[in-house]
């Protein structure tokens, strides 16, 4: 007789939705995002209520050498001219790097050394990121539907968005049809 299968969870490809396992989803909204967005004054005139985005995490063990899977689900919009992104964060323990896969929409993924160097890579459904260690990320949605992606990372990483208190060197706003990089 065979033995008992078990059932893994599921991520849909085409929407991110995660499926089969618990799940604890954390809402990010305006409100929560002072300082983020360059232009000040469009922040404040912006609904704070407004989700900017979701992060739905499969409850897994945790511990060192243990992985977390998600997926965060990033909406189309802007604060003033510049696009809706996350807050960004390098891992608290530095070392340890992260897996981002593209599933919908088009975006941006920022990464920065702990030197300040920055660098853009494109976001699409099926695109493979790998963040190295010591490598500070955020997504930046840059296009009209919402951007998800799935990630892949070790329990232990944790965040630490105080590093980023001086915000990344490099901003994406909408220009034309398209986006411009600036440094700022
Ligand atoms: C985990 C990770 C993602 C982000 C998520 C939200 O290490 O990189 O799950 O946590 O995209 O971004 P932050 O945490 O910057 O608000
Ligand atoms: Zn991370």
């Amino acid at each position: 007789m065979n033995p008992d299968i078990f059932l893994p969870p599921q991520v849909a490809w085409a929407t991110g939705a995660l499926a089969g396992g618990p799940l604890i989803r954390k809402t990010t909204r305006l409100a929560e995002l002072p300082d983020v967005f360059t232009d000040g004054e469009a922040w404040k005139r912006g609904n704070p209520q407004q989700g900017v985005y979701d992060v739905d995490v499969l409850g897994s063990p945790v511990g060192e050498g243990a992985l977390f899977v998600g997926v965060t689900h990033l909406y189309a919009g802007n604060v003033g001219d510049e696009f809706f992104m996350t807050r960004g964060h390098f891992h608290a323990r530095r070392e340890q790097g992260e897996v981002y896969f593209g599933l919908r929409g088009v975006g941006l993924l920022l990464l920065q050394t702990e030197a300040g160097d920055a660098r853009l890579e494109q976001v699409t459904a099926g695109s493979v990121h790998i963040i190295p260690p010591f490598t500070a990320h955020r997504l930046i949605n840059t296009g009209t539907e919402t951007l998800s992606a799935l990630a892949v990372w070790p329990s232990v990483a944790g965040h630490d968005y105080a590093a980023l208190a001086e915000g990344f060197s490099l901003r994406v706003f909408a220009s034309g049809q398209g986006f411009e990089v600036r440094h700022g």
